[in-house]
């Protein structure tokens, strides 16, 4: 029996989210017999850990604060034990565009991009290289903060009178926003644990022209299909090109990362890695241990003995 801390809720947009994994989670441990104490972070969490005294963090949140490394650095400064990756691989997830170059760097293919801060528009006239950009990229043209997840503030801009709004939108999510080109394909995902790539998921949604915020978290608005039917070598493809971004961001523990497989091009590239993918009943990670033969409290143990000091 471990004494274990679930930090969940939080203050980013995507608290209802992280609430719902925390609570799953909760569920889980208790039902393994660890002795569970769940904390909705916010300012007392340094306070609340101190008088808890958890043996081990698991770590429940997602987007801002508890999915950038913030939270990460919190317990490493207290010296608890946490699940999922360490500060620097959280950092360098949680920042799409940090992501995108490490992932260009190590020749790991991702969509053709631009980003900008919202300086380089206001000081820089960074406006003017607009054309530009929609040259190389070609419409339509995805626009999307770098440092959101749930596809908040991610907007398809078809042509350029498109682009000036989805950029503002994006901002207000952040400082820092990218230009990408668009994949017209299908939408996957591999989760890993421990290193070892799962079953491929395929994210179908139903009504939405893409898988939005709202298709994600309601039963029944997206389609998931486990193992993803895939043609030829495209499995095996997919789950390598995510254990690559996996050791060149540095994750440990859990990640998923997400692909798009082109349709005409049938070529796989990487959108993003998420170093604390969801853990509720419609998260795409559980589901693949699933089709793994990882039930859910299977799943949560392993991830407290990878955390637990050896
Ligand atoms: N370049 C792209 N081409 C086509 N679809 C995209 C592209 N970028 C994002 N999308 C769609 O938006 C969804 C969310 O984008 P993603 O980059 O994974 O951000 P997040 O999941 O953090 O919101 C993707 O799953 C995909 O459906
Ligand atoms: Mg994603």
């Amino acid at each position: 029996m471990t004494r274990v801390a679930v930090l969940k809720g939080g203050r980013s947009l995507e608290r209802q989210v992280s609430l719902k994994s925390g609570a799953r989670v909760q569920d889980a441990l208790e039902r393994l017999g660890h002795d569970v104490v769940g904390i909705d972070v916010g300012h007392d969490l340094v306070a609340r850990l101190r008088v808890t005294a958890p043996e081990l963090a698991f770590v429940a949140l997602h987007g801002r604060d508890g999915e950038d490394g913030t939270v990460q650095e919190l317990l490493e400064a207290l010296g608890i034990p946490y699940t999922g990756s360490g500060v620097s691989a959280c950092i360098r997830c949680a920042d799409k565009v940090l992501a995108k170059h490490h992932m260009v760097d190590a020749g790991i293919p991702t969509p053709d991009f631009f980003a900008f801060n919202e300086t380089a528009f206001k000081e820089l006239g960074a406006a003017d290289a607009l054309p530009a950009i929609e040259q190389r990229l070609q419409f339509p043209i995805v626009v999307k903060p770098a440092g959101q997840g749930s596809a908040l503030g991610i907007k398809f801009a078809a042509a350029a009178t498109d682009v000036p709004g989805a950029l503002v939108a994006a901002f207000s999510y952040g400082d820092k926003v990218l230009l990408e080109h668009h994949v017209d394909g299908r939408d996957l995902a591999v989760s890993i644990v421990d290193g070892e790539a799962l079953p491929v998921v395929e994210a179908v949604p139903r009504e939405e022209d893409f898988y939005d915020f709202e298709a994600r978290y309601e039963i029944g608005r997206t389609q998931f299909v486990c193992p993803a039917r895939l043609p030829e070598g495209i499995t095996a493809r997919a789950q390598e090109l995510a254990l690559d971004v996996w050791r060149v961001l540095g994750c440990r523990s859990f990640a998923r990362i997400d692909l798009m497989l082109g349709a005409q091009t049938g070529e796989l590239t990487v959108l993003e890695a998420n170093a604390i993918p969801g853990m509720t009943e419609t998260s795409l990670l559980p589901q693949a241990a699933d089709a793994a033969g990882i039930g859910f409290d299977a799943l949560i143990e392993r991830l407290v003995q990878l955390a637990l000091p050896g």
